[in-house]
């Protein structure tokens, strides 16, 4: 069976390590992988694959024209990849992605193309890496009313939130270790400010609801403006913060967020470093935690053959998902927030029920409210670092 791969960074060399270390144990099994050829952007960088025959090249139509049947993304690029992955779906190439900026900005139409092509369209990398989440769901979903999910799925903000809280540093002092470590990127704008978290629960909600919601509808809040007084605040308090991305299904309507939270729980609140957690709620089963790594090379390459090897040996599940339940969007996020600012506007003194000024700052604990109030009530203000105060999760 030849593949192919587009993209040779993290993951992909990942991915080639896996096969190639596994070829013996994978042959016995009846899965004679090969790597057909490798996309890249830059043909002039130094590659060392385990396998040192594979081919590389920047053409596209290289792969797009050969035999291959199933193809794996692992690219950083979205728009340019998405047209890709259009052309070869309508070859009838299945695709694996992990991709989650591309999975999550176009869902419907990827998983429309790949049942009108008849094609598999896999993701289980794209969240939470090497924890099953998204098949298992998939299996779910026709037999079990799955309502609410929740999940701490961006290992950056956590392995931040975290260290913060552990080593009592600045969030610069932890962003730069982060950075260094190789856990953030030089640009870490989509995992402080909340959107890869934001695009996981997209995908996650999309699918166990089966309907369209857009990653503009999703109110979200990172952890950008966060400061050390912050945990110290929500210490003080009995409180662990973390990023939560929530969905819930209730009464026809959906309420989904990404924000900071005040958690105190053992599940969740004790989630440490680079690990994602999530919950999910079902008739069947009431809940059930999982806990792991949601990013890293072999984490993230793990849940890509585990996607081939479904697809391989034909027990991968055809596309179901075609958005067409429709609910409405309430993002209410009922409860009570912890807010600091240097100011307060008319329309936020109305929400405040605790307001206590250290070092220049109002730390407000507010009365029951939902999220949209209290954006709408802090629109003007700078430098706001709001989180939600969860008794219980
Ligand atoms: N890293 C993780 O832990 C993780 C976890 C879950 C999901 N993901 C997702 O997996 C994907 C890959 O992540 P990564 O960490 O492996 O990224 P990476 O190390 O930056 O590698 C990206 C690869 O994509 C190639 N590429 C980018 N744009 C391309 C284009 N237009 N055409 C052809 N090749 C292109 C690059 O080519 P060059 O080598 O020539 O530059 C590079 O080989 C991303 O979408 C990411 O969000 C990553």
């Amino acid at each position: 069976m030849k593949i192919a791969i587009m993209g040779f960074g993290t993951v992909g060399s990942g991915v080639e390590e896996i096969l190639y270390k596994k070829r013996k144990s994978l042959l016995k099994n009846n899965f004679d992988i090969e790597i057909d050829r490798i996309l890249i952007k830059d043909k002039s960088k130094k590659r060392s694959p385990l396998n040192k025959n594979l081919i590389f090249t920047d053409n596209f139509k290289e792969i797009l024209n050969s035999e291959v049947d199933t193809v794996i993304d692992v690219t950083s690029s979205l728009e340019e990849t998405y047209e890709r992955i259009l052309s070869l779906m309508k070859a009838g190439k299945n695709i694996i992605s992990a991709n989650k900026a591309v999975v999550s900005k176009y869902f419907e139409e990827l998983n429309e193309l790949a049942r009108a092509n008849n094609v598999y369209f896999s993701y289980e990398a794209s969240v939470a890496a090497a924890i099953p989440i998204i098949h298992p769901m998939m299996e779910e979903v026709f037999f079990n009313d799955i309502n609410k999910i929740c999940g701490i799925l961006n290992g950056t903000s956590n392995y931040i939130l975290s260290m913060m809280e552990k080593e009592g540093l600045s969030y610069d002092v932890v962003l730069k270790k982060a950075q260094d470590l190789g856990y953030a990127e030089a640009d870490p704008t989509a995992d402080v400010g909340g959107f890869d978290a934001m695009r996981k629960i997209r995908i996650l909600s999309s699918l166990l609801y089966n309907a369209k919601i857009k990653e503009e509808d999703i109110l979200t809040f990172g952890i950008s403006t966060i400061q050390k007084s912050d945990l110290d605040y929500a210490k003080k308090m009995g409180y662990s913060i973390r990023l939560l991305a929530k969905s819930k299904l209730d009464g026809g309507k959906i309420d989904i967020s990404v924000i900071p939270t005040f958690l105190k729980d053992n599940f969740f609140a004790k989630t440490f470093k680079g690990s994602n957690a999530i919950k999910v709620w079902g008739e069947n089963f009431s809940s059930y935690e999982l806990k792991g790594p949601g990013a890293g090379k072999l984490e993230t390459a793990d849940a890509i053959i585990r996607d081939l090897l479904r697809i391989l040996s034909a027990r991968e599940i055809k596309t179901f998902y075609d958005g067409t339940n429709s609910y409405d969007l309430e993002n209410n996020c009922l409860g009570k927030y912890y807010l600091r600012t240097s100011k307060i506007s008319s329309k936020l003194e109305d929400l405040i029920d605790q307001d206590e000024i250290l070092a220049g700052d109002h730390h407000i604990i507010t009365k029951k409210t939902s999220l949209d109030k209290l954006e709408a009530a802090i629109l003007d203000l700078n430098e706001v670092f709001i989180a939600k105060i969860e008794e219980e999760i």
